[in-house]
């Protein structure tokens, strides 16, 4: 992403912020894994969005119209021996050099520093709630500047979240948002394209997962965007199962749940298949359904249309589906009222996809669906699940989960699929694991 990029999210949201106000943002921290082991890094999203700045220990601060500059980083001094032992880091020079801070000041100093840039300003922005010890430092930073009130100088009397007006931001993604987005869901796709030709019975859902990330990584994509669902069997009833430790049994579904992350964009696609590469009558009526309901689900997306257009047509078909397939009894407009399909499709039809897998932006505006507009990604991603004790269902449909997802960006008059490089057609999926693949 280039410089300019970041300079644009910049200026847009300082014009939001508006003058004699100020914002805040903190970077993400390292976590500790176990003694001495740390969880690998993760910049926090909205301060990337800001920033392009992938190091712990850092504060962005927004200052609009301020003489002196607008744009103060506050972030570690370069160090010599822990670029030695843990790497680069840009340092005060590399913050305004390389990152087009106005000012750059050492984190450590941040307590008197920043008090007196809160000083005189109306209105501090920040993310409200989000992490204690920014909660905490305002607090105090507020307090010390009251009590220089002799001399003249005024405390913020209003703190605001900064979250409505960045993620309004964050839901429209820009060209080269998009770039990335694309890069992340087509090698994703790829992967999924490996999973199948990898699968066969006998090997461990985590060797799936293992072709995954070797995918990703040969590809030039470093992170996933969340942890791999690889889910065999009746683990695909758990919708957040991640142990992907059991074996691949002849005759079951493998339900796949995984995407790459691109420059910190998602990718987020599920793929369900055979594990021996054939649908069985029962797994092909229930995976048929799902499909019908994904794609009923997905034509509905093009702009002005509600955010709900699309749950509500999956919910339509996967409930006549089911009345059909025995599975539910009874009128369909009154199991549609009383939510009856959520015992076996019992979570939403998607959320919006962007830096975080489950991005930013409101869905409702003044208690209403928002309306779809171009450039909103979200993921459309239907599925049933029929849990092995499900006692009110023949014995043939229980312990089978089925999903799948595709990642699809409203454009000016319709809806682009970002994921199609992955089939999902029956005939497709059976075709293309019918051909054996070396392992
Ligand atoms: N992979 C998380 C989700 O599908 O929402
Ligand atoms: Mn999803
Ligand atoms: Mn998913």
């Amino acid at each position: 992403m280039k410089q300019s990029e970041f300079k644009k999210r910049r200026k847009q949201l300082m014009q939001r912020v508006g003058k004699g106000n100020i914002a805040l943002i903190g970077s993400a921290s390292v976590h500790t894994r176990n003694r001495d082991v740390d969880y690998p890094f993760r910049q926090d999203s909205d301060f990337y969005y800001l920033t392009g700045f992938n190091e712990p220990d850092a504060l962005a601060v927004f200052i609009p119209g301020r003489e002196q500059g607008e744009y103060i980083l506050f972030c570690r001094e370069f160090d010599e021996k822990k670029a030695l032992w843990e790497g680069a880091h840009a340092g005060l020079e590399g913050a305004t050099k390389h990152f087009s801070a106005d000012d750059s000041f050492p984190i450590d100093d941040v307590d008197e520093i920043l008090s007196g840039m809160l000083e005189n300003k109306t209105k501090v922005f920040y993310p409200m709630g989000r992490d204690s010890d920014l909660d905490l430092s305002l607090q105090e930073w507020i307090r010390h500047i009251r009590s220089q009130s002799r001399s003249g100088v005024v405390a913020p009397a209003e703190l605001a979240s900064i979250e409505p007006i960045l993620h309004e931001m964050r839901l429209f993604k820009s060209a080269a948002e998009l770039e990335l987005m694309r890069h992340a869901a087509s090698v994703s796709a790829e992967a999924h394209v490996k999973a199948m030709q990898f699968c066969r019975a006998g090997r461990f859902e985590y060797q799936i997962e293992a072709d995954i990330v070797h995918h990703f990584m040969q590809a030039g994509l470093r992170a996933v965007a969340y942890p791999s669902i690889v889910a065999g069997g009746k683990n695909a009833c758990t919708l957040h199962y991640t142990d992907n430790k059991d074996k691949l049994k002849k005759g079951d579904l493998l339900l796949v749940d995984a995407g790459a992350e691109c420059d910190h964009y998602a990718a987020d696609i599920t793929r369900t298949f055979p594990v021996s590469g054939k649908f069985s009558e029962e797994q092909a009526l229930l995976y048929q359904l799902v499909l019908d309901a994904q794609l009923a689900a997905i034509e509905q997306i093009k702009p002005n249309i509600p955010w709900n257009a699309a749950h509500d047509a999956s919910v339509e078909i996967m409930t006549k589906g089911l009345v059909k397939l025995g599975l539910l009894t009874g009128s369909v407009k009154k199991l549609i009222k009383d939510e009856k399909y959520k015992q076996f499709y019992m979570h939403r039809i998607g959320h919006w996809l962007g830096m975080d897998v489950h991005d930013v932006g409101d869905y409702k505006i003044n208690q209403a669906w928002r309306k779809l507009q171009a450039g909103m990604v979200l993921t459309i991603e239907p599925g049933l699940y029929i849990s092995e004790n499900c006692k009110t269902v023949d014995k043939k449909w229980r312990g089978i989960g089925i999903r799948i997802e595709d990642d699809v960006l409203v454009t000016k008059d319709g809806h682009e699929i970002l994921t199609a490089g992955v089939p999902k057609t029956i005939a497709e999926i059976e075709m293309l694991m019918a051909v054996t693949y070396e392992l």
